[in-house]
């Protein structure tokens, strides 16, 4: 029987469930963010890649104890090559200073890293395919606590079908790592009655990080 890695056991703290998720181990771990980044520039697994501007990898602190993970990257996204560019961005970046964590401690990251054509929904294959790409920066980084942006960055890491409503603001833990799924910020702009919840949810990710930050 293989090694469990990071994603073999999920547990919902407030429930005390442990739950086994479907989750393929890796082929073999890149030894730094680079050479990790360049092989994922490279990727052409699914055929996201070519219609896409670039490869929308991540930025921010490989060792960043804070790990945000978003959904897909957008046009901004794709024609910057960073995420959180754009609109949601904005107001991620907003969210983040009214928490007082600056935007270059943490680590931004999307579940996917390519532009869907025409923005559409990502197919379950491709979900999987940047799923290793997802597993590989979070070893790497080894961060203490990871925010799901919205219902697939939850759905990737928590192997659930629930969306975000129902996975928000509750802890979960994935291996040693405590994540906390919440709303994401495009949600926030069509729906600012959501902001509260997700104010709630970053306070409580912004006072565990405190406690290891100082
Ligand atoms: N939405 C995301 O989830 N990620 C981005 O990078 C931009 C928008």
């Amino acid at each position: 029987m293989r090694e469990k890695n990071l994603f073999d056991l999920l547990v919902d703290i407030s429930e005390n469930k442990t739950q086994q998720t479907k989750l393929a181990q890796p082929a073999r771990q890149p030894a730094t963010m680079e050479s990790l980044a360049a092989e994922v520039a490279g990727c052409v697994r699914c055929s996201l890649r070519l219609g896409a501007c670039q490869v929308v990898f991540g930025e921010g602190n490989p060792q960043a104890k804070l790990l945000f993970v978003g959904d897909v990257p957008g046009a901004d996204e794709d024609r910057q090559g960073i995420p959180f560019a754009g609109a949601s961005g904005q107001l991620l970046n907003k969210i983040l200073a009214a928490a007082e964590i600056k935007r270059d401690e943490i680590y931004l990251a999307n579940a996917i890293k390519c532009r869907p054509p025409q923005d559409r929904k990502p197919q379950p294959e491709e979900v999987a395919v940047c799923r290793g790409h997802l597993q590989q920066q979070i070893e790497l980084i080894s961060p203490a606590i990871i925010v799901c942006l919205g219902s697939l960055a939850a759905q990737t890491l928590a192997s659930s079908s629930a969306r975000a409503n129902v996975l928000r603001g509750r802890w979960f833990e994935l291996k040693g790592i405590r994540l906390m799924p919440t709303f994401h910020p495009a949600e926030l702009l069509l729906d600012p009655a959501k902001k509260k919840s997700v104010w709630q949810d970053i306070q409580k990710v912004r006072d565990a990080y405190r406690l290891l930050t100082f």
